[in-house]
């Protein structure tokens, strides 16, 4: 079967892709395994995805691997997910570098367990000079935890002197969140049929496409990846305007 992949105009790509990768736990049910396997294999559907965005192109991929609300499922498939996370940082550092992918990990890493933090950031540190795609993982993360962060980092800067009030505005804002520097997500992908967001960068997916697939994350490949961008391609981003004014280029 020719790969979807010829359908994606190179010119057009998304700079920066955000996924929640969603349904191993699904996965693993159907098969009757434990949870934790379907995370286990959960992980291959990283590497695929993460080389074809990087072959692709693509500057950004962004993960949501951990929310701030995963700290409460059961100690046992929290303690997994720590270990499979730092197992995997020393697995795919071989992937990374052949890839010439650079590690990046935002969320509140303090909650970390010290194996895992020091895992993590070990990683990143022997990826830091790798320039073709900024692979960023979402730990211990969630939005509304993120946008109170900045508000804080504002505060203290008004406090200190450093801002004006009447300086704050959403570029202000943005540079105060854990995404700094990045560009906001064109595509928004969700694996495993839910639709929502839960908690998942609620200021950067302002105005991003959002693409959901049935499809469970384990299961998730690459031409699945293709078909979402190739989606994507598809639609009219209009950011307020109508679509005569976009086609008169107004
Ligand atoms: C996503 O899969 C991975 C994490 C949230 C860590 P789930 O574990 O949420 O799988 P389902 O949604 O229960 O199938
Ligand atoms: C969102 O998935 C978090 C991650 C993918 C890491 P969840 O499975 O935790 O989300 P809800 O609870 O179903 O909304
Ligand atoms: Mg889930």
């Amino acid at each position: 079967m020719e790969s979807l992949k010829n359908k994606i105009d190179i010119k057009r790509l998304p700079q920066h892709i955000a996924v929640i990768m969603d349904g191993n736990g699904r996965w693993a049910k159907e098969q009757g395994k434990m949870r934790i396997f379907g995370h286990q294999n959960g992980v291959g559907a990283v590497r695929a995805i993460s080389e074809a965005c990087a072959e692709l192109g693509v500057k950004y991929l962004t993960l949501y691997a951990f929310s701030t609300e995963n700290w409460n499922r059961s100690q046992i498939e929290v303690d997994a997910l720590m270990r499979l996370l730092s197992k995997t940082m020393s697995d795919e550092l071989k992937t990374l570098t052949d890839n010439n992918i650079r590690l990046n990990a935002i969320g509140d890493l303090s909650r970390l367990p010290k194996y895992n933090y020091d895992a993590l950031m070990k990683t990143i540190d022997a990826t830091k000079y790798n320039d073709r795609m900024t692979l960023t993982l979402c730990l211990s993360y969630s939005g509304r935890w993120e946008i109170t962060q900045a508000a804080k980092m504002i505060a203290e800067k008004v406090k200190s002197g450093e801002l004006d009030i009447e300086q704050i505005d959403e570029n202000v804002f943005s540079n105060c969140l854990n995404t700094s520097g990045m560009p906001d997500p064109e595509l928004l992908i969700r694996t495993s049929g839910e639709e929502r967001l839960s908690n998942f960068l609620l200021w950067q997916l302002a105005y991003s496409e959002f693409y959901f697939t049935e499809k469970f994350w384990p299961d998730f490949g690459k031409e699945d990846l293709y078909l979402a961008i190739a989606d994507y391609q598809n639609r009219e981003r209009r950011f307020g305007k109508t679509s005569e004014q976009l086609t008169e280029n107004k």
